[in-house]
């Protein structure tokens, strides 16, 4: 028996050769990544996301949705941290140190509580939040990112988040805000603050991705972490979308209680 898939995501991801001795060039391997995320990125290719974008989910989807993406996007700090910690140079650590200053709040409002505004205009508090639980799958999205950029390297951080995330965010958020504006006419629209936030800022946080990108992913051993990072992150993002789909559809997924720092254990 044989089993296949026509996904183009596949398909663009099984180009890296992986018994390669010579390094690609920079710039030829992150086109190659840009294929593969174009084609996985959960935000705009997962069914789920295609539904939220069409405007078909229910309010209490919604919800449910945004309580889930909640314990990935209260981490961003954290995401951005793990790359300034490996970052061997003071002029990198210098550029990683904007954005990481930008999601912590300094000079304007943390991006953390700009998602909790989100979840206010959708009718979430955060008692609803911590009372809710976590599905298995949103554990091991937000604990794989939590473990790729504590303990990766910065290669891995860059390809996991700055070409994933921030090179896509600010393709799908406007397509996000031009549903709301649509489709979900009952969410206030000082709600949506935390999308437009990151469809301009990620565009710069981007290109400083690149630029570190193309400076530090030069042997054949960055590329390959960078290569198999960037297959974990989207990994992780599509399970995130999974779990939240089943539990929609089916309702009978657990959903399990956790501690209010997850994914750190606190006052240790
Ligand atoms: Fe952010």
């Amino acid at each position: 028996m044989t089993f296949s898939t026509n996904n183009e995501w596949t398909k663009y991801l099984s180009e890296f050769d992986w018994n390669r001795t010579e390094p690609y060039d920079p710039k030829e391997l992150l086109s190659m990544m840009y294929k593969v995320v174009e084609n996985g990125f959960y935000g705009t290719n997962h069914p789920l996301a295609i539904s939220w974008l069409a405007g078909e989910l229910s309010k209490e989807e919604l919800q449910f949705m945004g309580i889930q993406e909640y314990w990935y996007f209260r981490c961003t700090v954290w995401w951005n941290a793990g790359k300034v910690l490996h970052c061997p140079d003071l002029e990198d650590q210098r550029l990683l140190l904007g954005p990481l200053a930008e999601e912590a709040g300094i000079g304007d409002e943390p991006h953390e509580k700009q998602f909790i505004r989100y979840l206010q205009g959708i009718g979430v508090d955060m008692e609803t939040v911590f009372s809710t639980g976590v599905l298995p799958q949103t554990i091991t999205c937000v604990d794989e990112f939590y473990n790729l950029n504590s303990y990766g390297k910065l290669v891995e951080s860059l390809a996991a988040n700055n070409l994933v995330a921030e090179i896509m965010r600010p393709k799908q958020y406007p397509l996000v805000l031009e549903s709301y504006r649509k489709n979900y006419t009952w969410v206030p629209d000082d709600a949506l603050v935390f999308f437009r936030t990151h469809s301009e800022a990620d565009i710069e946080h981007a290109e400083i991705g690149e630029k570190l990108f193309l400076k530090y992913a030069k042997s054949m051993e960055a590329q390959q972490l960078a290569w198999s990072a960037l297959t974990r992150s989207l990994a992780a993002r599509w399970c995130l979308y999974d779990g939240i789909l089943q539990y929609i559809k089916k309702k009978n997924s657990p959903l399990l209680p956790l501690w209010r720092a997850f994914p750190v254990i606190g006052d240790v």
